[in-house]
């Protein structure tokens, strides 16, 4: 089995899906329509989307000892995606891994990121997303920077000191508007702001900032240049999981040396791709990109 080109640390969990007619108010309940149960957790988005867009990516996560964490990993294995650096942890259940962040469980989070530290290091990207506690985040960012490999940053630390701290060590930014809001104290309102907004993270450390502004679009700022991408007209089901297949798309373009529009383009495509479905996971193929990119502005 060789190395992952791609290391993904994140949080891996189920995604329950129910599809209501109507979400009930407080204490009121509704008739589910369809139940659903997947892999997810963004780690576990962005490692499948990558890997449905042919990038070899592996998984640094923790799950539980359980019956249901032997099923995420079946799954993970069957989308293609390298988990020997998933952890399992007795006596855990799986599930929302928010759900095991306690003081003590943030240091583990460290030692787990730090025994994957061989397969950060050959791995050419390391993306890290910021819904795990921000010391496991620190630590594999700054493993992967050592090493020289492209870090890419999905989101934002809610304390501003850790986020200053991470993104010197970052290569690419993604962050959507409520993550850019933590980071300049603003959500961006239109394409100017967005582009405003990347151009000052960029002096923060990052070569490549890529910033969501609400029902707009994305904008993408370079040291040399910026890009504003304007969203499909796919009518929104679900926006969960629409920036994961972001993240994913656009660290495939980069890995693959594609020219800048195109890479940001296809980013904004495969959230797009997302969007019209329920449910985080991704569906990324050819197809899904090139229906999204026929119905977004040209460039
Ligand atoms: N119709 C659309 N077409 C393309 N992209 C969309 C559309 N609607 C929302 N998006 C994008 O989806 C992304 C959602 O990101 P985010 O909030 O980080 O999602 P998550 O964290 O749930 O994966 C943003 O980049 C946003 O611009
Ligand atoms: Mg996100």
């Amino acid at each position: 089995m060789g190395e992952p080109d791609v290391m993904v640390v994140g949080q891996v969990a189920r995604d329950l899906v129910l599809l209501v007619d109507e979400v009930p108010a407080a204490s009121g309940t509704a008739p589910v329509r369809r139940r659903r149960e997947l892999l997810g957790g963004k780690g576990a988005n962005q490692a499948v989307g990558l890997a449905q867009l042919g990038v070899d990516a592996g998984l640094v996560g923790v799950v539980g000892d359980d019956e249901v964490g032997d099923r995420l990993l079946a799954q993970a294995r069957a989308d293609g995606v390298d988990v020997r650096a998933v952890l399992r942890r007795p006596g855990t259940p799986t599930g929302l891994i928010v759900d095991l962040v306690d003081a003590k469980g943030r240091w583990h989070y460290v030692e787990d990121v730090l025994a994957a530290a061989p397969l950060l290091r050959a791995a050419r990207a390391v993306v890290v997303q910021l819904q795990q506690p921000l010391p496991a985040a620190l630590a594999a960012a700054r493993c992967a920077r050592r090493a020289g490999r492209l870090v890419v940053l999905d989101g934002a630390p809610t304390d501003r000191a850790g986020a200053a701290e991470l993104l010197v060590l970052a290569d690419v930014l993604r962050a959507d508007a409520r993550e850019t809001r933590l980071l300049t104290g603003a959500a961006p309102a239109d394409a100017a702001g967005g582009l405003r907004a990347a151009r000052e993270l960029l002096g923060c450390g990052p070569s490549l900032v890529a910033l969501a502004v609400d029902g707009v679009g994305n904008a993408f700022a370079w040291p040399d240049g910026d890009l504003f991408v304007p969203l499909s007209d796919t009518p929104t089901v679900d926006t969960t999981g629409a920036g994961d297949a972001f993240a994913a798309a656009l660290t495939a373009g980069l890995l693959r040396g594609e020219p800048r529009e195109r890479i940001a383009r296809r980013a904004v495509a495969a959230a797009g791709a997302t969007v019209g479905r329920p449910g985080g996971r991704p569906e990324l193929t050819e197809a899904t990109i090139a229906a999204q990119l026929a119905r977004m502005p040209a460039g």
